[in-house]
């Protein structure tokens, strides 16, 4: 891989601590970084590289995936890393370091190979960008790359200004968005699954699928982020981006022989014929919810209005539900179900598809029998898990069918999203971020959810911390003659 420099801004921060550092390194000791590199990283405070590098080694001993085999090993890495103060609103601030990465650039005679990461408050996107294109920064005789975290604006109109404010610095094709989701391993896994195994790819369409159900639970209340997420909601924070993600990654329908860049634009298609829904029938396929005071991995939890720093009148969801239909060849007719929420019961992502005519009752005299249709489960997290469920002849008793499970679980430890996608930044391969066209799209489709919560044209239902959510998201599924599987 060629050499480059990563220019972290927010280096100080929680997601650098966190997440990113332990990345780097972890692709360090895996091979992965480019041939030679430096990092450099930016915050407010005033530090030495000496001390900055002393808190990445706390973080590495703390988040990281892998141990060094050497002390040596860590050693090396945070030699690497330089720190520069820098205030992101003062244009002088750049050219010092406009500097230090042209400086390090000679020293360890890398090309000007630049990867800006943008891992600050959103509000500062667009003057980091202007800012990295008036210093200078940005004029390389290598590569350039931006890669920036979300949430790309908050509503169809601020994305699209913000798109429109970073493009004067940065071509599409240089823009990374993440969407950490897209990193998840057995979400990279979704398109090898389908297209790889003729067993599923000949039944990926309506005839043979009943319905797709995409769930994220969370145990998790706000992790001392009330500000940002009474703002933003389960439709911000997690359906406009990750679940349609996974909508777009389960639903693509890739031919035989596609490449990486096939990935964005048959995912783009499916966005394309997602049925929009007007305004005034949000109603009728979304459930939103907001959590009350109950027990949560058995410990009590407060409601989500008793919250330090939200209105007790707060009016947020933590909890979405919604109905969804593409109307194209493969799925017209098939209905995708997806939720998410906080503080409910387990923390779980999983995709089941359900398949249609289940034929068990066809070997049974028992009417009572329920139908028991063949599930193809998969977990993305915590646990990366593929599941098959098939009806078999109940072999104990010597008659009646049962289903049994083929079960297969990643043993293996697997890289962490941001590992994949720095990685895959750093080859500059942008299948699994996000394309503007996906981004704008995908807004287009939550505005009007937006817009009907903001009204208040759809109740706002409360559920118990601890549960599967409000019963108007069984009743969703249910006025379908469906049911959500795997709550239990
Ligand atoms: C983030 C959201 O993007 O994803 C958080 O802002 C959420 O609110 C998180 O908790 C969930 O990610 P994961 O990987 O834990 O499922």
């Amino acid at each position: 891989m060629e050499p480059a420099t990563f220019v972290l801004f927010g280096s100080t921060g929680d997601l650098a601590k966190r997440k990113i550092f332990p990345a780097l390194f972890n692709l360090y000791i895996d091979g992965k970084m480019p041939s030679a590199f430096s990092i450099i990283g930016m915050g407010r405070k005033q530090i030495e590289h000496t001390e900055f590098q002393q808190t990445v080694r706390q973080s590495l001993e703390t988040f990281s995936r892998r141990e060094p085999s050497a002390a040596k090993q860590l050693d090396s890495f945070l030699q690497a890393i330089r720190y520069q103060v820098l205030d992101v609103t003062r244009s002088q601030d750049y050219k010092k370091l406009l500097e230090i990465v042209t400086d390090r650039e000679a020293e360890l005679n890398l090309p000007q190979n630049r990867m800006f990461y943008l891992s600050v408050a959103p509000e500062y996107f667009d003057t980091i960008a202007q800012n990295i294109k008036l210093s200078g920064l940005g004029d390389t005789t290598g590569w350039k790359r931006l890669v920036i975290e979300k949430p790309f604006g908050h509503d169809l109109a601020s994305a699209r200004e913000l798109n429109k404010r970073l493009s004067k610095a940065f071509a599409e094709d240089e823009v990374f968005r993440i969407d950490h989701y897209l990193g998840k391993t057995m979400v990279q896994n979704l398109e090898v699954l389908e297209i790889s195994n003729p067993v599923l790819h000949a039944l990926w369409n309506n005839r043979y699928i009943n319905n797709v159900q995409i769930t994220a639970s969370e145990t998790v209340g706000l992790e001392g982020r009330a500000e940002y997420y009474d703002q933003a909601g389960a439709i911000r924070d997690m359906f406009q981006n990750h679940m349609l993600q996974l909508l777009m990654m389960i639903a693509m329908h890739l031919p035989k022989g596609s490449k990486a860049e096939d990935i964005r634009n048959r995912k783009k298609r499916v966005l394309e014929a997602l049925r929009p829904l007007q305004k005034e029938e949000v109603a009728a396929s979304v459930v939103r919810g907001q959590y009350e005071v109950g027990t949560v991995n058995d410990k009590p939890v407060v409601s989500y209005i008793d919250e330090p720093g939200i209105d007790s009148s707060s009016q947020n969801d933590t909890f979405l539900a919604a109905r969804l239909w593409i109307d194209d060849t493969f799925w017209s007719e098939v209905p995708f179900y997806i939720r998410t929420g906080k503080r409910m019961k387990e923390k779980s992502t999983r995709i089941v598809i359900e398949f249609k005519d289940p034929m068990n009752k066809y070997y049974t005299q028992d009417p009572s029998e329920p139908e028991r249709p063949n599930l193809l489960v998969i977990e993305i997290s915590p646990e990366e898990r593929i599941t098959l469920q098939l009806n078999s002849k109940n072999v104990a008793k010597g008659e009646g069918v049962e289903p049994i499970q083929i079960d297969y679980k990643v043993a293996k430890e697997m890289p962490e999203a941001y590992e994949n996608l720095i990685y895959d930044a750093f080859r500059g391969d942008a299948s699994f971020f996000a394309h503007w066209d996906e981004v704008e799209l995908s807004w287009k489709f939550v505005q009007p959810i937006l817009e009907a919560f903001e009204e208040n044209l759809v109740p706002l239902y409360k559920y118990k911390s601890g549960s599967y959510g409000p019963a108007a998201s069984e009743g969703l599924v249910g006025q379908d003659g469906n049911t959500w599987w795997l709550d239990s």
